[in-house]
């Protein structure tokens, strides 16, 4: 579907139509508590037409029912390529799509920008996914070790509390830099010794194990092993268990199988990891210098199950988000040599030999590059999720408040009205002499955007660009197998072990 902006007369017939859509709908009306987002000052003050003014039939804003339904789906949910069917619902019918779920209920996808800013701006203060109801339920079931449902499925003043009781990670991560520099080293250690004969290794699942394993030094200053014999077994559990609860989680937010056997399926999965991470966190010393849990603590010592909840949280954003990332920015380099090379040139500069300390470095320009073109290409989310909590019109559609809307911006990434080549792997698009392919990049936001945005975001970015500099200034990489297949469960991820080959640079 094509879209382009019209001309004042058409942004005048938009609000003529839409308050006569309002009067006949009792919206324009004072006793109505809906109706102050849509004809607030704001609202009039605009100047110009939004994208869809052009596309209404007879002027008229058109109703929540007329927006293309699709679904329900199964077998996309079963295969776990929901994924696949967004982007084919968006060439079939356009910017806004509806989708019915399997179980009942649905939700609307939106891969305009123009829309997903609005959705953005509809909730500014206490913003709400739909997202984490089945891990809600969980901690509701549990009142003698949970007080609050944690911070994905918390809303309103619960969400409020708990999101304030995060310390910033600007300054531990300042102080343990260095600690953290010390689990990378030892990720390429344990990558030259569990290598085949041929170089190759399934890089990303050790991947998982340094993101779990720096994690453990960030927010409790104590190592898990994740990357010796000792610990692996325990900590490859607690992946799996963080990997089986997204896939729940999603699950369940689309509504698709049962809930009570999802349920079901997610107590002794929990149970261990709860158990784990508590395990762990009472067994941190206090006296040492800083981690996140003592951070928590000092200020919130009388709130102990939140901190603790939060620090469940946490684990789960972390384990494998910036892992896949790292696995996905390193297939593009292995398959595009220039980059690898400029990117190994660049490296050198800062760090002369390989064992330099990449503590002491600031950003790397071609390496945070090709991080920001994997956000934009293959990032670890497909977007994001909200709660409208206003009335509001999205391509031309009114919108009740309540309606849950998915912001398809890795599908909207992905189209050339928004990137030029938009399929091709580009971090040059990214330096100023390339941002002319880089039209739309308030697009690229595998962050989330607002209040609600991840709070991992300072300590995933400088680890993805420390670990994916040392992997670069460690080994000549390459890759000999088919593409990469993903998969989503809440988070994107390749189908099956990716062999990456690695060989060891001399010096
Ligand atoms: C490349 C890495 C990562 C990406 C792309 C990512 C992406 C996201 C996104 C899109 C959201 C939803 C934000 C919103 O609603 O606006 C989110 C939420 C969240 N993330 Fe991350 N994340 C990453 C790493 C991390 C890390 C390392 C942690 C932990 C340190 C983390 C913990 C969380 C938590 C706890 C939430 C829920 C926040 C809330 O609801 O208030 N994430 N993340």
């Amino acid at each position: 579907m094509s879209v382009m902006n019209g001309g004042e007369g058409v942004w005048k017939m938009y609000w003529g139509s839409l308050n006569s859509y309002n009067y006949a709908h009792g919206i324009f009306n004072n006793q109505n508590p809906k109706r102050g987002n849509l004809f607030s000052n704001e609202c009039f003050a605009k100047t110009r037409d939004p994208y869809w003014a052009q596309l209404l039939p007879d002027g008229k804003i058109m109703d929540f029912e007329s927006i293309p339904v699709v679904g329900p789906n199964v077998e996309e949910y079963k295969t776990l390529k929901i994924h696949e069917a967004y982007a084919r619902w968006f060439k079939e019918h356009g910017n806004v799509v509806r989708e019915v779920f399997n179980g009942g209920g649905s939700c609307i996808h939106l891969y305009h920008e123009e829309d997903i800013k609005e959705v953005y701006k509809n909730s500014p203060e206490m913003p709400i996914r739909s997202s984490h109801q089945v891990l809600a339920r969980y901690r509701r079931d549990r009142p003698h070790i949970f007080t609050s449902v944690g911070l994905g499925a918390s809303m309103g003043a619960e969400w409020e509390h708990l999101r304030k009781m995060l310390p910033r990670m600007v300054e531990p991560y300042d102080i343990l830099r260095s600690d953290l520099e010390e689990v990378t080293d030892d990720l390429i250690d344990a990558l030259k010794s569990d290598m085949e004969e041929n170089g190759e290794v399934d890089l990303i699942q050790w991947l998982y194990r340094w993101a779990y394993e720096s994690f453990g030094v960030f927010a409790l200053y104590k190592r898990l092993h994740a990357l010796t014999s000792y610990g692996r077994e325990e900590a490859d559990l607690m992946i799996q268990a963080a990997d089986t609860t997204n896939e729940i989680i999603f699950l369940t937010t689309c509504n698709f199988g049962d809930f009570e056997e999802h349920y079901k399926r997610l107590i002794p999965i929990q149970d261990f990891y709860c158990s784990t991470i508590s395990k762990h966190a009472t067994e941190v010393s206090m006296d040492q210098n800083v981690c996140l849990l003592k951070k928590m603590i000092e200020k919130h010592s009388d709130d102990m199950q939140d901190v603790v909840t939060i620090l469940q949280d946490l684990f789960q954003g972390a384990m494998h988000t910036a892992a896949t990332t790292i696995g996905i920015a390193l297939y593009h380099v292995a398959r595009h040599d220039t980059i690898q090379q400029k990117a190994k040139e660049d490296l050198k500069k800062v760090l002369p030999n390989k064992d330099s300390r990449f503590s002491e470095v600031e950003g790397i320009p071609s390496v945070e590059n090709i991080i920001s073109e994997t956000m934009r290409l293959n990032p670890p989310t497909i977007g994001n999720g909200r709660i409208t909590k206003a009335d509001t019109v999205l391509g031309g559609y009114f919108i009740p408040e309540g309606t849950m809307a998915v912001l398809q911006t890795q599908v909207a990434c992905q189209l050339e009205r928004n990137f030029e080549r938009p399929l091709e792997f580009i971090p040059e698009r990214h330096t100023r002499t390339g941002s002319s392919m880089l039209s739309n990049m308030r697009l690229i936001e595998p962050f989330g955007r607002g209040r609600r945005s991840c709070p991992g975001t300072f300590f995933a970015r400088k680890q993805m660009h420390m670990a994916i500099s040392k992997i670069l200034r460690n080994f000549d990489i390459s890759y000999h197998h088919e593409d990469i297949d993903f998969i989503n469960k809440l988070h994107n991820m390749p189908s099956k072990p990716v062999m990456f080959r690695l060989k060891p640079v001399e010096d």
